[in-house]
């Protein structure tokens, strides 16, 4: 083949020709696009409405699943029981022991003729007196009501004395206190509210 004319357009060469049977060459493709690669690049407002979003939708979620777990699994109030037995008429002795009052929220009392059961309620507004051996008195720290040895009040806003609860004695000769069922100061004399010694 001659070389073209200076100045004249070069010439594409002529294909090669193929032997017959000879595969053909497929032509390259171009690589595939993934998903993503298809998204336009996002803006930095949208990313944070969606982190937003996402946010808030799991807080929910969270709250709702909480919510499930409680209902399901509720916090067990471990309240002290309301009848219970307190030992033996013998394990007390003359006046007021207090060795049940954080326990059981009560005092057991004991004179000449019987032994009760004072509830550790101030009948003001409902805080717990103290026992206060060396004045011989209760002493409610809330609001000063005072009461004597047998929960009499005498001093303070207490409006009246404070209950007694029912005394039996169970079939194993304890003490048995019921809690549930309470003496007002008009019925302290009732069979119930207290133990014959
Ligand atoms: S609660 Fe006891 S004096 Fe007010």
């Amino acid at each position: 083949m001659s070389d073209p004319a200076p100045g004249a357009a070069p010439v594409a060469p002529a294909p090669v020709p193929r032997p017959p049977g000879a595969a053909v060459p497929r032509r390259p493709r171009p690589p595939r696009q993934r998903g993503t690669d298809l998204e336009p690049p996002r803006e930095a407002g949208e990313i944070r409405r969606r982190t937003f979003t996402w946010i808030s939708l799991s807080a929910v979620l969270g709250a709702i699943g909480l919510g499930a777990v409680k209902f399901f699994f509720p916090r067990a109030l471990y309240e002290p029981p309301t009848r219970f037995k307190v030992g033996y008429p013998g394990d007390y002795g003359f006046g007021v022991d207090s060795r049940w009052q954080s326990k059981y929220r009560i005092w057991v009392c004991r004179d000449a003729e019987k032994i009760y059961v004072i509830n550790a309620v101030c009948t003001h507004l409902g805080c717990t007196p103290d026992w206060v051996s060396s004045a011989n008195k209760f002493k409610c720290p809330c609001h000063g009501s005072g009461y004597d040895s047998a929960g009499y009040n005498f001093e303070g806003p207490a409006p009246r004395p404070m209950d007694r609860c029912q005394v039996t004695l169970a079939a194993d000769g304890q003490i048995e206190v019921d809690k549930n069922k309470l003496f007002q100061f008009d019925r302290f004399d009732d069979k119930l509210a207290s133990l014959p010694v």
